[in-house]
């Protein structure tokens, strides 16, 4: 980083970096925070597909949903906020599986977990770093990739993430998706993104959908568009504009040089030997 006062921007809580967009006081009070039992939570580390599954959540409900702004984000009084919301809410949240409020667990609310190649989301995170003006600045990549590996950014380790929310995977509440399927073959995602909310779709309807929620067409709206400063689905940025930038797969190998792959491909194995990815 290159400025050391630039380290206010970030405070730590329970061991893992939050931006001060934040507040202690509002982390503080989530253990408490009453979860009602149709919430549906969309849950992500950062840069991994969150505003593009909030596109596609937000076109799937034609009836009057609320998508909120992140449970993490703001000051104590946001949490006000979201209790007065009358309608039914979809919570985004880059909290790992500790940290959410446990009235979330036990009353089994539904929750989608988007992930994604984590060089991918790395090289995303990279330039996230570098646009907003919330984040501490980076100037190289060989720099933010050494943060990156030693969990020293925003949201903390990407490893343990995915593993704080992969040991719950199997749980029938929680649904695991991948950026790289939803790539790969977004009407089929979309279909199981409805049924698990128990959404009546169209094929026609999904097809519509999909385009809708293509990159460029995502990127277009947001464009034209003078987004609310309030609203926000990431407890990063209300900036949209910063969302999206390239939306591929593989974007990593245009930055990993091959010592760099060999060393995160050694890290990945240590720690997610445990995991079933
Ligand atoms: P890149 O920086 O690799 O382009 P998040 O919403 O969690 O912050 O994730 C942002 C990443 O998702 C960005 O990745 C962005 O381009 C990508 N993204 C957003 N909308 C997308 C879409 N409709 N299709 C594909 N990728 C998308």
């Amino acid at each position: 980083m290159s400025n050391s006062g630039e380290a206010e921007l970030l405070h730590t809580f329970k061991g893992i970096p939050f931006t001060s967009r934040s507040s202690p006081e509002l982390l503080k009070s989530l253990d408490t925070f009453d979860a009602r039992e149709d919430d549906v939570l969309l849950v992500s580390y950062p840069k991994s597909g969150t505003h593009w599954l909030a596109g596609v959540i937000t076109k799937l409900y034609n009836t009057q949903v609320t998508i909120t702004s992140p449970i993490e984000f703001g000051d104590i009084s946001q949490l006000e906020k979201l209790n007065k919301l009358s309608s039914k809410r979809i919570i985004p949240t880059h909290l790992d599986y500790n940290m959410l409020p446990p009235n979330f667990k036990s009353k089994e609310c539904k929750m989608i977990y988007i992930s994604r190649n984590p060089k991918d989301t790395a090289v995303s995170m990279f330039h996230y770093y570098r646009d907003n003006p919330h984040l501490p600045t980076v100037d190289t990549w060989p720099a933010f990739f050494d943060l990156f590996l030693k969990g020293n950014v925003v949201c903390g380790s990407w490893f343990d993430h995915f593993l704080s929310w992969e040991e719950h995977e199997d749980e029938k509440n929680i649904l695991f998706l991948f950026y790289e399927d939803m790539k790969k073959d977004l009407p089929k995602v979309v279909k199981e993104i409805s049924l698990f909310l128990n959404l009546n779709v169209s094929d026609t309807d999904i097809q519509d959908i999909c385009e809708k929620s293509s990159f460029s067409e995502m990127k277009n709206d947001t464009e034209k568009e003078n987004s609310d400063p309030n609203h926000t689905v990431c407890a990063l940025t209300s900036n949209r504009k910063l969302i999206f930038r390239k939306g591929a797969v593989g974007d990593w190998k245009n930055y990993f040089t091959p010592k760099q792959n060999i060393r995160f491909q050694e890290i990945f194995n240590e720690k997610m030997k445990l995991s079933k990815m």
